[in-house]
């Protein structure tokens, strides 16, 4: 069930137990493709689409806490998106996420 908060709709993307430790889960909010993720204990939501080419990220690593892309290599911060190694040199984006028992929520903005 959705909440609307400060403009931001949660919108419950998983179940906690659907997301494996430093492994992506691709999920879609309005068929955008959202990657979930759990990365040393704390969960972050990012794009699923690389900033480089059509890759999806949830399909690649995480490396030492960074989500690392399977085709190029590059290496994302999960927390504030940056490109952290190239090729990729934008950023990716990041969205709000909470966790209310077994639900995985993430903030999503009906405009975006
Ligand atoms: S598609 Fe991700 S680094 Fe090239």
């Amino acid at each position: 069930m959705a909440r609307v908060l400060e403009g931001l709709e949660w919108v419950k993307v998983a179940d906690i137990s659907e997301i494996v430790p430093d492994m992506g889960l691709r999920v879609e909010i309005d068929e955008y493709p959202v990657a979930i993720w759990n990365i040393g204990g704390a969960f972050y939501a990012t794009d699923d689409t690389c900033s480089h080419e059509e890759a999806s990220l949830s399909e690649g690593d995480v490396w030492d806490g960074n989500i690392e892309c399977p085709l190029h290599g590059s290496q994302f911060d999960p927390e504030t998106g940056a490109a952290i190694t190239l090729p990729a040199v934008l950023p990716i984006a990041t969205f709000p996420i909470k966790i209310d028992g077994n639900d995985v929520y993430v903030g999503w903005r009906a405009d975006r």
